[in-house]
């Protein structure tokens, strides 16, 4: 069964999507694994990381992106025509087993999600709305997993900043998070945030079993900087772990920002350069993480948690 991974942080602009699409295509490219990247920010960035523009306007004609499924869901009376396999694009970038399922500008209308659960809630005659709500966000990106779980090692879902729908319903869909932040006092507290959220989604979802795969810095800056940057994150390695942070950092390198023009991951289009390398890197230090933890709890992936290993 495919391991599920969120790629999180309540802040935009930390290189969430930047680390999912690089990650996904080390996974797929130098190990030999099956991939799925599944875009659930209506950025649609990590889609666009991926595929040409072009290509995303032909997919979205025939309406096979998320967006569809999304509305299977929201609208369960509408004749179903297309399945998950549908919507995701196979062999993405030329990429042998990296696969994406595309998101879209328009994922769901909350207005109609809300109308929908209400009525729901209504029907059932005693219903508690909250109950209704909790398990509506509970199964929705699990029930378009399911089809396709055993079909992949790793399913990496980009979730937008902030914490709407679509990022619980992931979080509780998934088995890790990952979290990219960069070493400044405001991204810390983003953090934190975020731990405080995920600790409140465990008391409305007692099967919540997600655990942190690991916080991976996104470095910007030497000199003056990277001394200050240093203290920072020597702070948070109070907080944390040594498992639960990336022992790989990623730079600020201008071709992992440009790779975006060539519709390829920076591991694609300039294999060589300092930003590829150290995704590259990262990708080897996350499967060792996860293959230490297992032999030594001897349990299988989905259930391990790091901290086990300390
Ligand atoms: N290691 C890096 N080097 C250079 N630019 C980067 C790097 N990581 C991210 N960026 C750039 O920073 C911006 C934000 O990154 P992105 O991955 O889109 O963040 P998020 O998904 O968290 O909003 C993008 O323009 C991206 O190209
Ligand atoms: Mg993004």
């Amino acid at each position: 069964m495919g391991l599920v991974i969120s790629t999180v942080n309540m802040k935009g602009g930390v290189g969430k999507t930047t680390l999912t699409v690089n990650l996904a295509t080390c996974l797929a490219k130098n190990h030999g694994l099956r991939v799925l990247v599944i875009d659930l920010d209506t950025q649609i960035s990590a889609t666009l990381s991926l595929m040409s523009p072009h290509d995303f306007a032909k997919r979205r004609k025939e309406r096979r992106t998320l967006t569809y499924l999304m509305n299977q869901v929201i609208r369960p009376n509408l004749k179903k025509k297309l399945t998950t396999t549908d919507i995701i694009c196979p062999y993405v970038c030329n990429v042998k087993g990296l696969d994406l399922m595309p998101g879209d500008i328009e994922l769901y209308d909350e207005y109609l999600v809300s109308e929908m659960l209400h009525q729901k809630a209504t029907a059932d005659g005693k219903a508690d709305f909250d109950d209704v709500w909790n398990k509506f966000e509970k199964n929705l990106i699990k029930d378009i997993l399911e089809p396709v779980i055993n079909d992949y090692d790793f399913i990496i879902m980009d979730c937008a900043p902030g914490y709407n729908l679509l990022t619980r319903s992931g979080i509780v869909a998934s088995n890790f998070y990952l979290l990219p932040a960069r070493p400044e006092p405001l991204s810390l507290v983003g953090i934190q945030l975020l731990e405080r959220r995920i600790a409140k989604l465990r008391e409305n979802h007692a099967s919540l079993n997600i655990n942190l795969l690991g916080i991976v810095f996104i470095l910007s800056g030497g000199g003056i900087m990277g001394r200050y940057y240093r203290q920072v994150m020597q702070r948070v390695s109070q907080d944390y772990n040594a498992n639960q942070i990336f022992k790989n950092r990623i730079p600020l390198d201008v071709n992992v920002a440009k790779a975006v023009d060539t519709f390829k991951p920076a591991v694609l289009s300039t294999p060589n350069s300092g930003g590829a390398k150290a995704f590259a890197r990262l990708s080897e230090e996350l499967l060792e993480k996860l293959e230490a933890a297992k032999s030594l709890t001897g349990k299988d992936s989905a259930k391990l948690n790091l901290t086990q290993l300390e």
